[in-house]
């Protein structure tokens, strides 16, 4: 076996390419899985102001037998497709970590491959994609991923093997348990991305205007009540301060939520709001302003046209 454990990587855009790319600069030599009809294309990956990357590539379409682990950074709406499309390629024993923001994607994936370890784990890396397989690093930060099931206590081989995929620009740490983190994570974009959108805004911007503090302020108090119904409070108790930090933090930024709409493709809002709808209907709490951006940017994703 290998000094360090091998990786494949489903979904080599921003942050799953930029990932790759990091991995192969520290020796690891990962393998992306690409889309059947994108490996034609693939010469390697660009990274801005670094050049080629000559990071390995397979098609999902071509069985391969040696997937022992696989981290996925595909959208969360693409991911059960994306890993759909692989299937004979995952064994029982494959490790499936999944990557993205938003919840609820965990469930279906475990569904459908009901036998195989997965975790979950959420980034604040920041990066983007102005063609295929050319990639702008948007800021270093930190990756933290673990398991969903509170109850398992990890045993020391899975802490290592995630701690594998921690190199040089893409720092990474096993948390356990993952859920608040996740969930806090989750709380922020609700907060944030959504009202981006009905405000046409960047981040910082929405602090600027007074109806969308008042409206970020009433998101804060649903995502609280709901929280609190499902005993979730840790680290989110002032929500509205850490929402308008990180506003603050990232002002100059266009959410991805914003940036999909306006190039018509289908954004996260199924696995940000849409989720916390869900989770707050099961519980029986009114989230009236969350349901209504939720209904929103459902509508105006309907509506717009979509991407050539
Ligand atoms: N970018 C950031 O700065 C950032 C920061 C924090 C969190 N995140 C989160 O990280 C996740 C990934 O975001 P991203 O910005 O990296 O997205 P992205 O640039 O759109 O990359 C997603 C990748 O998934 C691939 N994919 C989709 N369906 C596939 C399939 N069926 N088979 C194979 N590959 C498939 C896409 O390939 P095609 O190009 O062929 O469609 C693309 O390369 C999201 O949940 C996002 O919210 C992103």
């Amino acid at each position: 076996m290998a000094e360090f454990p091998f990786w494949h990587i489903l979904g080599a855009g921003s942050i799953g390419g930029l990932w790759a790319a990091r991995l192969h600069q520290a020796g690891r030599a990962p393998v992306m899985v690409l889309r059947h009809e994108r490996l034609a294309e693939y010469q390697g990956l660009h990274i801005e102001q670094e050049g080629l990357i000559p990071v390995a590539a397979v098609s999902s379409a071509t069985p391969t037998a040696d997937i022992k682990r696989l981290l996925v950074c595909c959208k969360s709406t693409d991911t059960l497709a994306a890993l759909s499309s692989m299937t004979r390629s995952i064994q029982e024993d494959t490790l499936i970590v999944l990557v993205q923001n938003g919840m609820g994607t965990y469930e279906q994936v475990c569904q459908r491959f009901p036998a195989n370890r997965i975790l979950c784990g959420t980034t604040t890396h920041g990066a983007f994609r102005p063609a295929p397989f050319h990639i702008v690093p948007a800021g270093e930060g930190e990756t933290l991923i673990g398991s969903l099931d509170s109850s398992e206590h990890p045993p020391p081989s899975l802490t290592a093997e995630i701690e594998s995929l921690n190199c040089p620009g893409f720092v990474t740490r096993y948390v356990h348990p993952i859920l608040p983190t996740l969930w806090r994570k989750l709380a922020i974009n609700c907060a944030i991305n959504p009202l981006t959108v009905r405000y046409q805004c960047r981040n910082g911007e929405l602090l600027n205007i007074p109806r969308a503090r008042t409206e970020m302020a009433g998101i804060c108090s649903e995502i609280l009540a709901v929280s609190r119904a499902l005993g979730r409070m840790e680290g989110i108790e002032n929500l509205e301060s850490i929402v308008t930090a990180v506003a603050h933090q990232t002002a100059a930024n266009h959410s991805s939520m914003l940036q999909d709409v306006r190039a018509g493709r289908t954004s996260e809002i199924e696995s940000i709001t849409g989720y916390l709808c869900r989770i707050a209907q099961d519980c029986g709490i009114s989230t009236p302003l969350n349901n209504a951006l939720y209904q929103e940017i459902l509508t105006l994703q309907q509506t717009l046209p979509s991407p050539l």
